[in-house]
């Protein structure tokens, strides 16, 4: 229980896939936590090594997506489904909580890091499910927060590349 929130079960990553959902959750923790150090510190030489720490999280994220689409073929298939009917403007673009905008990204890396848990536990029910209706709705759900991840991940792609963030797309 080192990665979900407090008093959420949390499924175990048996299958390779879920390993790697797992790596994307570590990377997201470790961007947020920098983003954080970064926007509440004011030595300069030490928020400039943040950055360059913070940027190199973000292409490994990237990479761990790209290695997970490429061994889930239905994450593929919403990545390919979802482009074309997400459209996010951050113009003028503010937190719910606060007028600052700082707290977007890690928002969205929170949002993505419960629908990567939330696959890894249901996949882990199926895993020793036997019954036909429990694994039509779980699958039904699964495909739903692929589905999500990728929603997620292509507006948090969009807000890094606003705001001149490096990644490795
Ligand atoms: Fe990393
Ligand atoms: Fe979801």
């Amino acid at each position: 229980m080192s990665y979900t929130t407090e008093g959420q079960p949390q499924g175990i990553a048996n299958i390779l896939t879920n390993r790697i959902r797992e790596s994307l959750i570590s990377e997201i923790v470790a961007i947020n936590q920098y983003n954080y150090h970064i926007h509440n510190s004011e030595c300069a030489s030490l928020v400039n090594l943040w950055i360059h720490i913070r940027d190199d999280e973000i292409r490994h994220f990237s990479m761990f997506s790209e290695l997970l689409r490429k061994y889930d073929p239905m994450q593929q298939k919403m990545f390919e489904e979802i482009k074309g009917h997400v459209n996010i403007d951050f113009t003028n673009c503010f937190s719910l909580k606060s007028d600052n905008r700082i707290n977007i990204p890690n928002s969205i890396r929170s949002d993505i890091k419960g629908e990567l848990e939330a696959v890894i536990l249901y996949e882990y029910v199926l895993s020793s499910n036997k019954y036909r209706d429990v694994y039509e709705v779980y699958n039904e759900i699964i495909n739903d927060e692929k589905e999500h991840f990728e929603e997620l991940s292509y507006a948090i792609n969009k807000y890094d590349s606003t705001f001149g963030i490096k990644t490795h797309l």
